[in-house]
């Protein structure tokens, strides 16, 4: 995919601060530090857009970013991670959860696991939840650059099973070496046409 633009539009904690529903929009949704905004990032070949740390828990609201001029993407707040204050993470499932049930333009939630970890709870949690309301689901196993070739495949029927994906719903990923990048604009691209 050739990017042309990729802006960031707006933060937003509420439905009603949400910029206007108008380009097909794709949510970035997983366990804190998995690398959600990293990921982003790296479809979009601009290293400072989705703000990024080693530290869990930077991804605090719902973020709005316009590619293209075409595309809607979201980079939502992590879950999952002991480090966030209490009352933050509390915060956290209520905005994320209406986000998801209330946006008429999302067309995909990209759930992104760490290659290297087998599904959690909150993972499992989620996926039944999105399937639940009928929102299309595409997993990304990330971090692929930590393990070898032999792990990579272990590791893929693990989340798939954990999952029960179908063979095209699970991607394999890199933001460190951009592996599986072409792979998923294809696959994101496959949900946006009418
Ligand atoms: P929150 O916003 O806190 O929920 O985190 P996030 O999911 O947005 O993660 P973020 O992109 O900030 O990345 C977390 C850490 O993982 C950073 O130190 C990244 O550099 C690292 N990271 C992200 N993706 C990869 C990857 O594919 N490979 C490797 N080796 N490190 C990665
Ligand atoms: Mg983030």
């Amino acid at each position: 995919m050739k990017i042309t633009s990729a802006d960031f539009i707006k933060s937003a904690f509420k439905p009603k601060d949400y910029p206007p529903d108008m380009l097909p929009e794709v949510a970035f949704s997983g366990k804190s530090n998995v690398g959600k905004s990293s990921l982003i990032n790296t479809l979009v070949n601009r290293k400072g857009l989705a703000r990024t740390s080693s530290t869990p828990g930077r991804t605090q609201s719902i973020n709005f970013f316009r590619i293209n001029e075409r595309i809607s993407f979201v980079d939502l707040p992590g879950y999952g991670f002991a480090k966030v204050p209490l009352h933050i993470k509390q915060q956290w499932k209520p905005m994320v959860e209406s986000y998801l049930k209330t946006r008429e333009s999302l067309c995909l939630a990209v759930v992104i696991l760490d290659i290297r970890r087998e599904p959690s709870r909150d993972d499992i949690d989620l996926v039944e939840w999105l399937t639940f309301y009928d929102i299309p689901i595409l997993a990304v196993g990330t971090k692929i650059d930590k393990i070898s070739k032999n792990q990579r495949s272990k590791q893929k029927a693990i989340v798939k099973k954990s999952l029960q994906l179908e063979e095209s719903q699970l991607v394999m990923f890199s933001a460190v070496t951009g592996e599986g990048k072409e792979e998923l604009w294809k696959r994101i691209g496959a949900k946006l046409k009418p």
